[in-house]
Order: structure tokens, then C-alpha cells, then sequence
């Protein structure tokens, strides 16, 4: 970085640290930040987004050995762009409209304004040649506004959300813009083969481009789309539940919840895509059946809050915490809940020991990209002991078949998977993790961040097995 350019450069929403004091941060939790790190220290990388405050406006500064450019946003970028085009507009069209998208000009206009500062400020501080990974939905516009101002550069781009197919992708009125954004990088990441195959078919449908197998070939370039479906940092987090203290705390948590003979458990941030209400609601009727005696099993739900000034996450809270205060009240006993419901964030050891604790992990998106919570518990397993149910409809699934697999609109399927997964014996539930760890193990996100970037950088495609 010896002229405060870099050869490296991660462009993405936010930055990968979180303000613990006023000018002091601690590297964010999360697998991106420790998939790439090594890369960044290697490469003399830089990291390029914004510090999660309106109306912040902070000098490039380094730390953790990484160089990070913060990308400000004013209150209102914050409600237009972020809130509004990114939260309200892109993250409902691309998970199944499982919540209205808002269309609307003043959001798209920020969207597009936002999306040139990164662009520039990415443009700026990059080194001739270098190698520049845009990260997901918020900056779709970014591959192409980066290459016009920088055609030496080699951009990647990755989504880790799902990408919709055309029945829901045509809804948007600046669909053809963000195929061009897109277009602009030399490696489109997915997470599912599917979504690559969603964005090929349209760049031809609605840009009138060809491609072959998984290559588009515009004018002047080529421009690939691929599957590289993300992962969890396995070899840290087994590491960390053998240490005793995680183990001791994992019994402390049991204690705490009056030693039920069953504890099922979910963690999600509090999205609407993530199924909540529909577990708790096949949950409350297995209590209201009998099926589950109150005392028997306890419901831990852990729901991160989230885009909490956004219209629909606020309904969303709303109903989940009406549906806990029900379920409880008709099923709870005096001091003892049947569900635990905790809207708060938590420690990466903390978040171990609750899925060391935990019988049945409980993850049924809507629709989600990955779902990094389903590969973290498996992660944390080796004991081999408990089950993970698992909806068909996150990416994991597709790596994830030993689960116990719901449809999650399903209810009475999702007490038939709870209820067998409470029951399995221990035989049964070993030969299940055993498998599920395996792929975990072998398919870490350090594969995933050097499957990229050798793609990227060496324009071929990496074998999949
Ligand atoms: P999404 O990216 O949609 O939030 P994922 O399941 O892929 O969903 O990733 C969520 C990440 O956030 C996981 O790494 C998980 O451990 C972490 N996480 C979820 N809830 C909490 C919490 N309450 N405290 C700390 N980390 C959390
Ligand atoms: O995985 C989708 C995603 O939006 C990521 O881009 C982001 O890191 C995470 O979810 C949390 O969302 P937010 O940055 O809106 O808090």
C-alpha cells in the first residue's frame, strides 16, 4: 500500500468491525471477515464500507491487520438506501416476495447514488491490476460503474442471497439496470447453481446477450456466472466447544432451563424470511396436542434484532412476540416458559454453547441464501450428538440431505420432523451428524473464499468435488 493504493480490495456494505467505544472497534463476528482476513494480510488488502452510523464521516484506519476505507451514508442514504431500496425493495423481491417489495424512484435514486460512491471510492483506491470482490445485494451497480471508471481492474462479484428466477425478478422496474451492474464483473457469484442459472436465462431474455454453459460473451469481455455456496469457519468453531468452559457453560444453560429432557433451539435475526412464526406455531401445537408435555421441552429462540425501523420487521416482531407471550401463557407454569424467547445478540462462545446445549436445531427459512446458523451447529456437534431440522428452502440444503427436511409452510410436517428428531435414537442421530460434519469439515469458508478468487483470477472453473 505503499502510494495508499491496494492490490486487493473487498467492497461491501458494511465494514467487517464493530464500534465497541468511541474511536475503538473489534473485528466483527462472521465468516466473510475470517475467510478474508488472511487474504487481506497477504495481499496488502484494504476493505471498503461503511461503519453502520448516519452521518459519519471517518479517515481510512487500520485494524486487526487489515486497512479499512470507510464509505459514509447521511440519515436520509440510510432510509433510501439501505432501509428502503436494499431492505424493502431487494431483500423481499429476492426471497420469494415472502413480503411486499416497495417500488419506488426516490429509493432506486439513492440506490444508484450510494452505489457510485462505493464505486469511486473503490476506483480510488485500488492499484492499477488489482483484484476487487463486491459483496452483495446493495451493491449490484457497482461491477459496472467500477469497471467504466477502471477497465484494468479484475471485479468479482458475489450474492449471498438468493437470486430470483424471472416470474419475480421481471416485477422490478430497474431489472435491466441491475443485470448491467452485474455485467460489469468478470465473476458473478451464487450460492445455488440455481441462481446463476436464474441470472443467465435473464441477461437473455432481457438484454437480448448469449452464453454458453456458464459464459456470457459480450462485446469486448466474457463474463461468468457460478455457484460457490459459502461456509463456516468449521476448524474454529470445533476448537472452540472442547474448551471446558464452553462445555460447563452448555450444562449451565440446561440448568437454567430446568433440565428439560428436550431443548430445541433457534438463531436468527428477527426476519421475516426466516420462518419463526411457523416453527413456534408447529411448536405451540405440539403442546396444544399433548404430543409434547409442557416441562418436557423447552423452545429456546434467539432473534437478533435487525433493520428495526423498517416497516415489515416491525409487524414481524410484533406478531412473534404476541405468538411467544400466547404460547406461554397457555402452557407455562410459574417461573418455567415453554419458550425462551431472547431478543438480543450474543458472543460467538456464548452462541456455541447454545448449540453444544441444544437437542434439536431448529431452521426453517422461507427462503434463505445459505444459512450459516444450520452449518454452525453441525460445526459445533462432534459429540455427534444432536439434530438439525433443516428447510428445504435454504441454500444449506442442497449440501444438507441428512438433515431432518421440512417444508416449513407445511406445519403438521414440521411436527412430524420435530417430534422425530426429539425421538431419534442416539444411533440414529450420530450416523445423521457424522455425514453432515463431513461436508462441513471439507467445505469450509476458506475453501469457498479461494474457490473465488482462483476463478477470478485465473478466468477458469474450479472442479467441484
Ligand atoms: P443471515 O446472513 O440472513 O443473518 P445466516 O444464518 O447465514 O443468516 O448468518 C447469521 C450469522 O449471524 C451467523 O453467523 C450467526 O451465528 C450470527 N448470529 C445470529 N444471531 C446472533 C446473535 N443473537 N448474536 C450473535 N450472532 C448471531
Ligand atoms: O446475508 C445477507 C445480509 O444482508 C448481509 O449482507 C449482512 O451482512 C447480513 O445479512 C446482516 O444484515 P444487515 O447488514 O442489514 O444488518
Amino acid at each position: 500500500m505503499r502510494d495508499g493504493t491496494s492490490s486487493f480490495l473487498i467492497v461491501a456494505n458494511r465494514l467487517p468491525v464493530d464500534r465497541v467505544g468511541e474511536n475503538e472497534w473489534r473485528r466483527s463476528p462472521g465468516g466473510l471477515v475470517t475467510a478474508i482476513a488472511p487474504v487481506m494480510q497477504r495481499r496488502d488488502g484494504a476493505w471498503l464500507g461503511w461503519t453502520g452510523a448516519a452521518g459519519e464521516e471517518l479517515k481510512p484506519f487500520d485494524h486487526d491487520g487489515m486497512h479499512l476505507i470507510p464509505v459514509p451514508l447521511s440519515q436520509l442514504e440510510v432510509e433510501l438506501y439501505y432501509e428502503g431500496f436494499s431492505n424493502a425493495t431487494l431483500w423481499p423481491l429476492y426471497h420469494d416476495v415472502v413480503a411486499t417489495p416497495v417500488y419506488s424512484r426516490v429509493l432506486w435514486d439513492a440506490y444508484k447514488a450510494v452505489n457510485d460512491r462505493f464505486a469511486r471510492a473503490a476506483a480510488e483506491a485500488a492499484a492499477p491490476g488489482a483484484v476487487v470482490w463486491v459483496q452483495d445485494y446493495q451493491l449490484q451497480l457497482v461491477p459496472a460503474m467500477l469497471r467504466k471508471l477502471r477497465p484494468d481492474l479484475k471485479i468479482g462479484f458475489f450474492l449471498h442471497i438468493p437470486f430470483p428466477p424471472g416470474e419475480l425478478f421481471y416485477q422490478l422496474p430497474w431489472r435491466n439496470e441491475i443485470l448491467e451492474g452485474l455485467l460489469g464483473a468478470d465473476l458473478v457469484g451464487f450460492q445455488r447453481p440455481g441462481g446463476a442459472a436464474n441470472f443467465l436465462r435473464l441477461c437473455r431474455r432481457l438484454l437480448g446477450v448469449q452464453y454458453l454453459r456458464n459464459e456470457i460473451q459480450l462485446e469486448d469481455r466474457t463474463v461468468r456466472a457460478e455457484s460457490f455456496p459459502i461456509s463456516v469457519d468449521f476448524g474454529e468453531l470445533d476448537q472452540l466447544v472442547r474448551e471446558p468452559r464452553v462445555q460447563q457453560r452448555a450444562r449451565e444453560i440446561r440448568a437454567e432451563l430446568g433440565d428439560p429432557e428436550h431443548m430445541l433451539l433457534g438463531v436468527d435475526r428477527l426476519d421475516y424470511t426466516k420462518g419463526i412464526g411457523q416453527r413456534l406455531k408447529a411448536f405451540g401445537e405440539l403442546l396444544d396436542d399433548g404430543s409434547v408435555k409442557p416441562g418436557e421441552a423447552v423452545f429456546v429462540q434467539v432473534a437478533t434484532p435487525t433493520r428495526e425501523r423498517v416497516a415489515e420487521y416491525i409487524r414481524l416482531r410484533n406478531d412473534i412476540e404476541l405468538r411467544v407471550g400466547r404460547i406461554n401463557g397457555e402452557h407455562g407454569m410459574l417461573g418455567r416458559h415453554p419458550i425462551s424467547y431472547l431478543h438480543q445478540s450474543y458472543n460467538k462462545e456464548e452462541l456455541a454453547a447454545l448449540y453444544c446445549a441444544a437437542d434439536v436445531m431448529v431452521v426453517t427459512p422461507l427462503r434463505d441464501g445459505m444459512n450459516l446458523v444450520a452449518k454452525e451447529y453441525v460445526a459445533c456437534r462432534h459429540d455427534l450428538r444432536g439434530a438439525l431440522v433443516l428447510s428445504e428452502f435454504a441454500g444449506a440444503a442442497d449440501e444438507m440431505r441428512q438433515a431432518y427436511m421440512v417444508n416449513p409452510y407445511d406445519i403438521a410436517g414440521m411436527k412430524r420432523a420435530m417430534l422425530a428428531a426429539m425421538r431419534a435414537t442416539p444411533h440414529e442421530l450420530a450416523r445423521r451428524m457424522r455425514s453432515l460434519r463431513r461436508r462441513v469439515a471439507s467445505h469450509n469458508v476458506d475453501r469457498w473464499a479461494s474457490d473465488f478468487l482462483t476463478a477470478l483470477e485465473s478466468g477458469e472453473p474450479v472442479p467441484t468435488e
